[in-house]
């Protein structure tokens, strides 16, 4: 029988289990703690690695029907992207032409969106279909349209981009090195079912690291994920994007049974990290996208954790395993990047990242290699 992604990983997870060991890197390294507070760094990553670059948005399920919307913020920049009674996608800038108000709140379905503030209404193509009292204004409203973005959907994610030099090729060819490796989990079966936004007081790159190590679960973690997680976990590298996963205890006993028995996901988390770092956590049953943000100075982020469930599926069960993990990563991840940045403000000492923290090398590594002067 031949093993999908899941089970091959299943198979790696469990051969390191049964020897007590993880992927790992030859030597540990080390990094000035100017990498994360240094103000002329912090620029160039916000516009190369986030205006510059794709940004990964949300599921295209959300969006799935026809007349449908889904508003969503990143960078600062509100959007909204609609579905049309054609099917084709959309994005737009979600700021009315008229003063700039949201024109769209939340998700839905409908075929004109009506903006809160004076109420001016646009159709799912943007265009300006209507001004209550429009004899007050000197104007066509051929030319008031919502300013479009590029959109793609790609495995049923919904890719952006910020900057005009970003074309809808550039969007559709960003996940191509995981192309086979992303078509086993159908996305585009996905919804969002809830967002949390953090404001964090720490650099972006020290809350991306919190997703890339397993090390930290023995402490940190200690009463939360580490009695039902292991720290054991592989990783594979895919063009500028990583993929690492790590089971839940017991996964072993797979092993004595035959392999067609095997579930089709694997019973853990596989993160697909998509440069700069925004991590898609794929577990049994749907997935969550984890969205680090940089804020407006090198010690601020905002940080958005989606949730998603898979249509007909049992909201109330993926809003469970959503909070369980959005609480730990709340009361427990985050406030250790903050102690992490105030700390290497105070000290301006090098950090160190260990063999046994591979994908936190890797993701160093591919900052400073994408890095342009
Ligand atoms: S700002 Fe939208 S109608 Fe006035
Ligand atoms: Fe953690």
């Amino acid at each position: 029988m031949e093993k999908n992604v899941s089970q091959q990983l299943m198979s790696r997870l469990i051969n390191h289990i049964m020897s007590d060991s993880s992927d790992e890197c030859v030597n540990s390294i080390t990094e000035p703690a100017s990498f994360f507070t240094d103000t002329e760094r912090f620029e160039k990553e916000r516009q190369q690695f986030f205006f510059d670059t794709p940004q990964l948005i949300g599921f295209s399920g959300t969006v799935s029907e026809l007349n449908s919307f889904m508003t969503v913020e990143c960078m600062g920049i509100p959007i909204v992207v609609t579905r049309n009674g054609l099917g084709e996608l959309k994005a737009f800038i979600n700021a009315c032409s008229h003063r700039g108000a949201r024109v769209a709140e939340g998700k839905g379905n409908k075929k004109t969106m009506s903006c809160g503030f004076h109420g001016w209404t646009y159709n799912l193509d943007g265009d300006l279909v209507g001004i209550p009292k429009e004899n007050c204004f000197d104007l066509e409203k051929e030319g008031k349209k919502l300013e479009s973005i590029p959109i793609a959907e790609v495995h049923g994610l919904l890719l952006v981009g910020l900057s005009k030099n970003i074309t809808t090729s550039t969007l559709k060819n960003f996940l191509s090195p995981l192309d086979a490796h992303l078509e086993e989990f159908d996305f585009s079966q996905l919804e969002n079912i809830s967002t949390r936004k953090f404001n964090v007081a720490a650099n972006w790159k020290l809350i991306v690291s919190l997703s890339h190590e397993s090390y930290h679960f023995a402490k940190l973690h200690g009463k939360s994920l580490a009695p039902v997680m292991t720290s054991h976990s592989v990783f594979d590298e895919f063009g500028w994007h990583t993929r690492w996963a790590f089971p839940l205890k017991g996964i072993e006993d797979w092993a004595k049974k035959p392999m067609c028995d095997w579930p089709k996901r694997l019973p853990g988390a596989i993160s697909h990290t998509l440069f700069p770092g925004t991590v898609i956590v794929v577990n049994s049953k749907d997935a969550q996208i984890i969205r680090v943000e940089p804020g407006s100075t090198a010690g601020d982020s905002v940080v958005y954790y989606l949730g998603s469930c898979a249509k007909g599926d049992s909201v109330e069960d993926s809003l469970q395993s959503y909070n369980f993990g959005g609480d730990i990563f709340a009361n427990e991840d985050l406030p250790a990047a903050e102690q992490c940045h105030q700390g290497l403000m105070a000290n301006g000492a090098d950090i160190i990242i260990g063999r046994n923290e591979p994908v936190v090398q890797l993701w160093h590594q591919r900052w400073h290699n994408a890095l342009k002067d």
